[in-house]
């Protein structure tokens, strides 16, 4: 028995030791309170749709989202574009259709195009893969509240650069805190005032940062609300559903229990 429990504390405290190495290696990333947070939390249309421009007028150029159908920027809870702009959207790529033995503009139903830049990782579910809390700042109940903080760290990588950079075998890498190695090799993508948007939102690098970070979150969960509204919902009828046991319990057992 003590043997157990001995074997058992000794794994565990190595357990948390190496969590908090990792913690210690990690890179503090800042909270950001974006909209969709917290059991309540939604999408804001408008970001994602400022995210969007973003994305095709800057990341695209590099990165890919395969992942992504394009007819979802029509969803509600999502960019919730008109249908005709979405067709619009659509037609500005170009995919290869084997029936055809040709290019053909791209259809709502298509997805959105792969990466032009061999090295630049797919960000369809980026917002996901990455975790921006670490240690006992993203677990338990602060995760609930704020996430895993993968939009926070695309929004710290974006404004991350130092402004330092380095040459290494032919390839030129960035000083940024928030990668992991310290240099990343995509150049600093967003500078102020890059992206006009229509409803004359703020343009500088941190806000362009983050509405892409929310689309980007969107792109990889565009089901959350959803999700959190059915997860709400069962959670209220548990609660009802315990009550009514608490009570029906009670009745059965009455002439059994108490005063004799
Ligand atoms: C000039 C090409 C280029 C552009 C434009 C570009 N990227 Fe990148 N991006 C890259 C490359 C290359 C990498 C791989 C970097 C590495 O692993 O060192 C990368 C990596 C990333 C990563 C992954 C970091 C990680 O943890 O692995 C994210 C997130 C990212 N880019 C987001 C964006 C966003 C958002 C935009 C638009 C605002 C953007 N990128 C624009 C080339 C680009």
């Amino acid at each position: 028995m003590f043997r157990k429990i001995a074997i058992t504390a000794a794994s565990l405290l190595a357990l948390s030791g190496g969590a908090a190495m990792a913690a210690e290696g990690a890179v503090h990333i800042e909270d950001v309170a974006f909209s969709f947070e917290g059991p309540f939390g939604t999408y804001d249309e408008h970001q994602l749709q400022r995210g969007l421009q973003v994305y095709t007028e800057v990341c695209s150029a590099c990165h890919g989202m395969k992942l992504v159908p394009i007819r979802s920027l029509a969803d509600e809870g999502g960019p919730h574009l008109p249908e005709d702009q979405v067709r619009a959207y659509a037609a500005q790529f170009d995919i290869f259709d084997a029936e055809l033995d040709d290019t053909r503009p791209r259809k709502e139903t298509d997805f959105f195009p792969p990466h032009n830049d061999p090295n630049a990782p797919d960000l369809s579910l980026m917002a996901k893969a990455r975790a921006g809390f670490h240690g006992p700042y993203g677990t338990g109940i602060n995760q609930f509240f704020q996430g895993i903080g993968g939009p926070e760290y695309i929004v710290a990588i974006l404004d991350g650069y130092t402004g330092e950079e380095k040459e290494e075998a032919g390839t030129v890498y960035y000083e940024n805190h928030a990668f992991s190695t310290g240099w990343i090799s995509m150049a600093p993508p967003l500078f102020d005032e890059q992206v006009e948007f229509a409803d004359g939102s703020p343009n500088d690098v941190k806000h362009m940062a983050e509405d892409v970070a929310a689309f980007l979150m969107w792109a990889a969960e565009p089901k959350m609300m959803a999700r959190k509204q059915a997860g709400f919902v069962a959670v209220l009828f548990l609660g009802l559903l315990s009550v009514l046991l608490y009570l029906t319990n009670k009745r059965i057992w009455a002439p059994h229990k108490g005063k004799h």
